[in-house]
């Protein structure tokens, strides 16, 4: 049975970290860092941007999966998303339907409770699947 990729937890920490950094988030000083390792190696990261107008304000997650289409694609396989403090941070209810629609119900997650599948982050989700069962 496959194992599946080997993922390499501390090099997605340190580059949501590093994302984290860059921020920009001049108006709740929140800032987030998120690194994804995509099926075939390759690394995505984002940060979240803010904006006057409150609600235009990306999360780090928005950044992250537009860089993994601007390269071309690709699926999700880990993701792992951090605060200032490079603590684990559960991304918002939005941002786990972005990396459920990109990663699938395999997709791994680290969380403030250790690693854990998007099917136990987003039960029950609504996805995909859905419209191909029309
Ligand atoms: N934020 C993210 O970037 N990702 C999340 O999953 C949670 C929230 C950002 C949005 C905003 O800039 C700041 O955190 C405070 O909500």
């Amino acid at each position: 049975m496959s194992t599946g990729p080997e993922i390499d937890w501390d090099a997605l920490h340190a580059k949501a970290i590093e994302l984290a950094a860059r921020a920009y988030a001049p108006y709740s000083n929140y800032h987030v860092g998120v690194a994804g390792l995509v099926d075939d190696g390759r690394i995505v990261a984002g940060c979240n941007v803010e904006n006057a107008a409150y609600g235009v304000t990306l999360c780090a997650e928005c950044g992250m999966v537009s860089q993994l289409h601007a390269e071309g694609g690709g699926r999700l396989v880990a993701v792992y998303c951090v605060d200032g403090r490079g603590e684990a941070l559960m991304p918002c209810g939005r941002c786990r339907q972005l990396v459920y629609e990109n990663g699938g119900p395999d997709c791994l997650l680290m969380t403030p409770e250790g690693v854990l599948p998007m099917s136990e982050v987003l039960p029950q989700a609504f996805g995909p699947d859905n419209l191909t069962q029309r």
